[in-house]
């Protein structure tokens, strides 16, 4: 299996051009997210780590289309050709295009199998913790925002302005994120990273008052 891991790897790094928070580095981090977790939960690796590898590389397509193809479907195609030129038998190529695919996780298409709640949860993960607050300033400076909003009105303010700063996207999204993940691993894992969070714009606020 290692031999096709490496493989993989190779494959996988052309689909990438750069670090958006969801390039190259987020689909590492997720590969040992997915390594943790699936050794803990005794899922398939032979099914898990082949799927953490791919799930994003129609992510740049994805972009480029400015969101008409979803990267989730379309990586399971793309994941597809590329494991059948590998040799990989059909049914395990299914199993690891269904965890592709359904890590979105939309009312049509959830994960059915633990190696597809893995690969979402690890996705997940990678969006909260001190991992999710980096990512998140990272992103909040694209848009040009600025570096802390204490008093941000998420009501009144849009995503993708320039208002989004990282607070934001905390009140918004991180905080609910700990509430989605499904296998158990990934719960203590998530627990961990959200009350870290927590603490970390708390002392943010005190910190941008003076009082700490
Ligand atoms: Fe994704
Ligand atoms: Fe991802």
């Amino acid at each position: 299996m290692e031999d096709q891991i490496n493989k993989l790897w190779e494959e996988v790094k052309k689909y990438f051009s750069g670090d958006t928070g969801h390039g190259l580095e987020h689909t590492q981090r997720v590969y040992k997210l997915c390594e943790h977790i699936g050794n803990k939960e005794n899922a398939d690796m032979e099914i898990v780590l082949p799927a953490a590898i791919l799930h994003d590389i129609a992510r740049k397509e994805q972009d480029d289309s400015k969101g008409k193809i979803d990267h989730a479907s379309r990586g399971a195609e793309l994941a597809r050709e590329i494991l059948k030129k590998l040799g990989l038998e059909d049914d395990k190529i299914e199993k690891i295009a269904h965890c592709i695919e359904a890590h979105r996780f939309r009312k049509e298409l959830i994960p059915q199998s633990l190696e597809a709640k893995i690969i979402y949860d690890a996705d997940k993960l990678d969006s909260i913790g001190s991992i999710g607050i980096a990512r998140t300033f990272y992103f909040a400076a694209s848009l040009g925002a600025i570096v802390h909003n204490k008093d941000i009105d998420v009501e009144n303010t849009k995503e993708y302005s320039k208002d989004d700063c990282a607070y934001r996207e905390f009140l918004v999204k991180l905080r609910y994120i700990k509430n989605k993940i499904i296998t158990n691993e990934a719960k203590k894992l998530a627990e961990e990273r959200h009350n870290f969070m927590v603490e970390f714009f708390d002392r943010l606020n005190k910190e941008v008052e003076g009082e700490l």
